[in-house]
Parts: C-alpha cells; sequence; structure tokens
C-alpha cells in the first residue's frame, strides 16, 4: 500500500522562475494546461472571466463534478483497489484502510442519503465532525450532488457552531456522537443541539454517526448514519459549473463575525492538482499525510480534496503530536504507512521537540519513505526549521498560505524543482501569485523593507470567489485598501531573490498553535462581562504555539473589588465565559485587572504598542499617544 508507482507526475519544466513568470504573462495557456488534468462534462475553452471584475471567476463554461475527478475517476481507470483513505486513529486503538472502490461505495451512497433528507445542488451541510474518514465521505458526498459544505472545527463551541448556521443555513447537519481529545470524551451531539436552539435558522435534519466510544440517545430529526446508509439509493454525480461553489469555510476576521470564504470547484481542482504535482510532490498510489484538521483550511486542501484528486493515498490521523500516547506517533504513522509527504504545522513540532528534544523516537521507526516535510499554518522559526532538518535529514519545506487562498501563495515547489532554502522565508510565490509589499500610501517598498504584502488582482484559480452573500464585505475586507491587489492581512518584506519573508498580521488576528483566531471576537466576550468597562486582547508570543492571547480589562468604576478573592473570580469566570462562548480551542488562559489601557487622543487602544512590549521590543511611545502614564503604568503588567 502506498508504495511509490514510480509514475512521472511533476510539472514538466525544471525552471521554476520561468513556469512563474508564464503563469503571470500567459495565465489562460498555463491555467488552461493545468486544467486538462481534470475531467470535465464540459471543458473550458478560456481559463480566465474578468467581465465583473473584482469578482474574477476560472474556466467560464466549464462544467464537473469535483467529487468524480477525486473518486470515481480513479475507479473507472482500475485503481479501485488502491487505499484512497487511511485513518490512523491512536486515541481509539484503531486503524482503517479504505480504498477508492470503497469511498465510492459510501460517497454516492452517502449522497444519496443527503438527497433523501432534500438536499440538492446548491444547498448548504454543515458538517462538524472529528478527524474520520465519515468527514471525507461527508464533504464528498456534498461536492457529488453539488451541494455546498461547510465544516465546523470541533473545538469550536456552540455558540460559534450556531452563528456560522445562521450564516450558512444548511438543510442538513452532519455529526458523530463523540470526539475523543487527549484525556476526554467529547459529546458532540449536545453541542450541535445547543447551537441550533441558539441559530435562529434550524436545519431539516441531523445525521449522527454513532461511535461507541459515546453513543448518543436520538430524537426528531436526528437520524443514525448506519441505518440511513442501508437503504440509501446511490447518487451520481451532478456537473456543476466552475465557479459554482464548492463549500464555505468560515475564518476569523477582525471582529466576532466569521467570514464565510467561499471556494469554486473548477479552479480549486485545478490549482491543487498542479500543488500536488507542482509542490508536493505526490501522485499516483502515493501517500500524503496532513496531520491537520478537516476544520481547517490545510484540512479541506492536502487531508482531503488535493490527495485524492491526484489519486494518491491520504492518511486521516485522529491524535496529536504528543500525548496520544507519545512523541513518536508521526513517525509510527510515516513508518506504517509508507508516507512520502508529510505536512503539519510548526507548533506541531515544537511539542514534539519539547518531549524528546534529541528526537530519539524518531530512531526507532524506518521513516527511508518519507522525502519532503512541509510546515505551515505559522511562522516557521528557523530554531525549528534547524531541529527538523537535523531529525530527518530531508528539505524542510515552509509554505505560507490562508484560509482564502486555498493552497499556497508561497512555497518551494519541490515537484518542479526544489530551490535554495533561506530559513525564515517560505521562498518564492507560486503561480498565478504575483506578490508585492506596498507602504502606507501604496508604493513599493524597496526589497527588504518591510510593508503590506498584497497580491496583484487577478487571484489564481483557487482562491476565494467572495465572502459568503457578503460582496460587500469581501471588497472591503480584502480589496479596498489598495486599488487592483488582494490585501493578504500579513506584514513582511520580499528580499533582493524575491523570496517572501512574512513577519506576521498587521489587523487583530492571532495565530495560536496553528489556529486562526480573532482577537476581536474574545474582546467582545470579555465586554460582554458585567463588571468590565472595557478590554483588550493582544497575541504574545510563546514558545510553543508561537502565539498565546493575554487579556486586559478595566473594571467599571462600580464594581466593589474589595471583596476577597474577587481578582481571582474574575479572572476565573472571564476565561470560561471565552472557553463557553468560542471554544476550548480559543485557549485565553490570562486575563489581567489594569487600571487603564493606553490610547491615542483619537482612543483608539495602542494594541500593537502593548503587543511590542509583551515581546520584549524595545518599543517606541507613539507620538499619537493621549496619556502616556497609562502605557508606563502597564509597561511592567505586559512584560510579566
Ligand atoms: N475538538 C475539540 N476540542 C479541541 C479540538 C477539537 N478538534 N482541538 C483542540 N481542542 C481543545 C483541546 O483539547 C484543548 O482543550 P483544553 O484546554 O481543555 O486542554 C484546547 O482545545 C486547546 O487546544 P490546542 O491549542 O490544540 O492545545 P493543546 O495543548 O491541546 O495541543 C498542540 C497543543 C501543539 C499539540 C496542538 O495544538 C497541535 O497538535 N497543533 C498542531 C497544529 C495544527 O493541527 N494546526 C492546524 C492548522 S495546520
Ligand atoms: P489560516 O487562514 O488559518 O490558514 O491562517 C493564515 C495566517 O496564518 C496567515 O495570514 C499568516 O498570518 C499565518 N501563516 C500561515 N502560514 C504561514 C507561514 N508559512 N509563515 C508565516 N505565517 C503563516
Amino acid at each position: 500500500m502506498g508504495e511509490d508507482t514510480g509514475q512521472d507526475h511533476r510539472a514538466d519544466t525544471g525552471d521554476y522562475r520561468a513556469l512563474h513568470a508564464l503563469s503571470l504573462q500567459d495565465p489562460e495557456t498555463f491555467w488552461l494546461d493545468a486544467a486538462r488534468t481534470l475531467d470535465w462534462d464540459t471543458p473550458p475553452e478560456r481559463a480566465l472571466d474578468d467581465t465583473q471584475a473584482p469578482f474574477f471567476r476560472w474556466f467560464p463554461g466549464g462544467r464537473l463534478n469535483v467529487c468524480a475527478n477525486a473518486v470515481d475517476r480513479h475507479v473507472a481507470a482500475g485503481r479501485g483497489d488502491q487505499v484512497a483513505v487511511v485513518h490512523d486513529s491512536p486515541v481509539t486503538g484503531t486503524q482503517r484502510s479504505i480504498t477508492y472502490a470503497d469511498l465510492l461505495d459510501q460517497v454516492s451512497r452517502f449522497a444519496g442519503v443527503l438527497r433523501g433528507l432534500g438536499v440538492e445542488r446548491g444547498d448548504r451541510v454543515v458538517i462538524y465532525l472529528p478527524m474520520i474518514p465519515e468527514a471525507v465521505v461527508a464533504m464528498l458526498a456534498c461536492a457529488r450532488l453539488g451541494a455546498i459544505h461547510s465544516v465546523v472545527f470541533g473545538g469550536f463551541a456552540p455558540r460559534e457552531l450556531a452563528l456560522r448556521i445562521d450564516d450558512a443555513t444548511p438543510k442538513v447537519i452532519v455529526t458523530a456522537s463523540c470526539g475523543i481529545e487527549v484525556s476526554r470524551v467529547l459529546p458532540y451531539v449536545p453541542m450541535v443541539r445547543e447551537a441550533i436552539a441558539l441559530a435562529g435558522h434550524t436545519p431539516d435534519a441531523t445525521v449522527v454517526l454513532q461511535r461507541p466510544q459515546s453513543p448518543a440517545e436520538l430524537t426528531g430529526a436526528e437520524h443514525d448514519w448506519e441505518q440511513a446508509m442501508t437503504g440509501a439509493t446511490p447518487a451520481d454525480p451532478v456537473p456543476v459549473a466552475s465557479s459554482d461553489p464548492l463549500y464555505i469555510l468560515y475564518t476569523s476576521g477582525t471582529t466576532g463575525k466569521p467570514k464565510g470564504v467561499v471556494r469554486d470547484s473548477g479552479g480549486y481542482a485545478t490549482a491543487l492538482a498542479w500543488t500536488m504535482r507542482g509542490i508536493y510532490d505526490v501522485g499516483v498510489g502515493q501517500t500524503m499525510f496532513t496531520a491537520s484538521d478537516v476544520g481547517w483550511v490545510v484540512g479541506h486542501s492536502y487531508c482531503v480534496y488535493a490527495p485524492l484528486l491526484a489519486g494518491a493515498t491520504t492518511v486521516i490521523y485522529e491524535g496529536k503530536p504528543v500525548g496520544t500516547p507519545d512523541a513518536g506517533q508521526f513517525w509510527r504513522v510515516v513508518a506504517e504507512h509508507r508516507v512520502r509527504t508529510m505536512f503539519t504545522a510548526p507548533t506541531a513540532f515544537r511539542a514534539i521537540k519539547k518531549d524528546d528534544p534529541s528526537g530519539a523516537l524518531a530512531g526507532r521507526y524506518d521513516l527511508s519513505s518519507l522525502r519532503y516535510l512541509f510546515l505551515a499554518g505559522e511562522r516557521l522559526d528557523p530554531e525549528t526549521h534547524r531541529w527538523a532538518t537535523e531529525l530527518l535529514d530531508i528539505p524542510v519545506i515552509d509554505n505560507w498560505w490562508q484560509t482564502e487562498t486555498g493552497w499556497p501563495i508561497a512555497a518551494d515547489p519541490a515537484g518542479v524543482g526544489l530551490l535554495p532554502i533561506k530559513p525564515g522565508s517560505p521562498t518564492l510565490p507560486m503561480p498565478g501569485w504575483d506578490i508585492q509589499v506596498l507602504d502606507g500610501q501604496g508604493g513599493r517598498v524597496p526589497a527588504g523593507e518591510d510593508g503590506a504584502i498584497v497580491a496583484k488582482l487577478p487571484l489564481p484559480p483557487g482562491a476565494l470567489l467572495t465572502v459568503w452573500q457578503d460582496d460587500e464585505r469581501f471588497v472591503r475586507s480584502y480589496l479596498s485598501a489598495f486599488d487592483g491587489y488582494y490585501l493578504s492581512g500579513d506584514g513582511g518584506h520580499l528580499d533582493e531573490d524575491g523570496y517572501v519573508f512574512v513577519m506576521g498580521r498587521t489587523d487583530d488576528v492571532i495565530n495560536v498553535a496553528g489556529h486562526r483566531l480573532s482577537t476581536g471576537g474574545m474582546e467582545e466576550v470579555l465586554a460582554s462581562h458585567p463588571d468590565v468597562a472595557e478590554c483588550a486582547v493582544i497575541g504574545v508570543s510563546d514558545a510553543l504555539k508561537g502565539q498565546v492571547p493575554r487579556g486586559f480589562v478595566v473594571l467599571k468604576s462600580s464594581v466593589d473589588t474589595s471583596e476577597p478573592g474577587y481578582e481571582q473570580r474574575l479572572q476565573a469566570e472571564l476565561v470560561q465565559l471565552v472557553r463557553d462562548r468560542i471554544g476550548a480551542v480559543a485557549a485565553l488562559r490570562e486575563v489581567l485587572v489594569v487600571p487603564g489601557l493606553p490610547k491615542t487622543r483619537s482612543g483608539k487602544i495602542l494594541r500593537r504598542t502593548m503587543r511590542g512590549i509583551a515581546d520584549g521590543a524595545d518599543e517606541p511611545v507613539p507620538s499619537t499617544i493621549d496619556d502616556v502614564s497609562v502605557l508606563e503604568t502597564l509597561r511592567p503588567m505586559l512584560r510579566q
């Protein structure tokens, strides 16, 4: 299983820079060529439709089904017996392999189940599932019908799920009876019920996969997955327009209301298929192990769609890098499933390094199949890069992207040919990405100088189409800062060789253990506490998680703080409030009561200055500050 077939699936040029130049100068040729690697019901004759700019669409007139490309096509080509999905679950002590033929059977029947519940092309389905193969089946079944899935990460609380239910208005929710975290079994059904009760929109039905670790008693419109599958009529793939939405994936913006990133079908499938050849160097019969979660974009693209579009084997890993039960699990997975390309977040490697500093556990396994380690989701610090490179003795490749982009903006294209690695940089822009760095006035900054990282429009295939049902927010959030450019929200620079250096977000988004969170969202929760007058949440550097949130609250003058233990009780309440409203994943553990927050004369809280001081930088006092004494009082607390 998963052995190399020797088939040459690489992009057919050794000169990456020429390839990139072609993608910008002649996108029609570049992307139509890439699109030909897919099966289309109606092949596109043109690549780009720019008639509705800045709402660009890829492959106008083209019709296809993404599920058919990810599943049926491989069975039709005689590879039905090849393993498509391996479920490796140290938290349940089980492993399961699903061939492409099995996957086709399950996906067609589950598509039949959804259709039986009224789901048709264009309808939404919310998926709230742990890392189990049924998550893959549910996503593909939606794609098969031309329905739009929206997967919600299991670490989000019912209120966050409710926000997404109200925005996506799904006909059906698909969930499991439970998820399994390191030290606890998490019943999902009560969370889904609570979310439905909180939401204004009520889905017609919920489908529940029963898991033996904690089965749920089902009532009313809740259907048992297995029973529903037994009588289901398999559904054939429904051809859809290339620009039809494949999914909505919510991501944190600067406010508590998440943004529903809308992904198309043909552009995304084309781009992902190219990346498997050009970047990740994985083809038919080879195995990719992406240790992420289907609730994040990395999981959508590289646990599910891209490996299956490539006819590869994907490993769905239900566990953690450490503690389930040890820091050797990634190596075990690589050895047992003969993984060629592995992909995870740097924080996972920092966790492994913390538990097993010498990497001794890696020595117990045969890692000879492993060719590349790709890391993304947050900045790859040079020390983690060095440690992983020395341990594995293979290329360790940083790649930079976002939920919005769907695939890497910058990477080292292993499939085309590796470029020299510069630690601290995710290397060069990938095809179709015209990356520039601008100053506040929209002028290009010289090489080596930091500014706002932007991408010249049009964005390549696979990048977001819009924000779900909110074109205005799409334009306001991403396209209005600089005319003709997409604002990435990241700051950084290009060096003299064009290498991209991403230094961090320029907005109120933070990255905690590779999870993208909104400090604005946490502030909204803290501010809802009756004792809090105002507050600020900033992300501060953390050796393991990259960043962690830290909250600062100013109390209302009417609050009686003389009661013994008041402050500790308030802090615990605030931490719990964020956990209850946003979810465990928010990981806000520290909240300080402070006498005041530093502000500009126009009343804006100086979060960036606070963050700089907390990170130990020699932060200058901004000239716009209203009352410098407030900042000086806070300084020692920030440095704690
Ligand atoms: N469902 C429910 N709860 C979840 C969850 C999920 N899918 N994922 C995380 N949580 C919970 C955790 O149990 C934890 O709860 P606790 O506070 O009760 O312990 C909380 O959310 C915080 O989780 P996390 O930030 O992941 O911290 P951790 O200490 O459990 O683990 C790492 C730290 C580094 C091991 C872990 O974050 C990790 O594996 N990261 C890899 C990065 C990754 O997958 N990124 C995705 C994008 S590529
Ligand atoms: P998400 O949308 O969850 O994928 O998070 C995207 C954000 O994560 C980006 O805007 C960056 O801030 C950060 N990020 C992702 N990958 C990298 C990387 N390789 N280097 C630096 N930052 C990264």
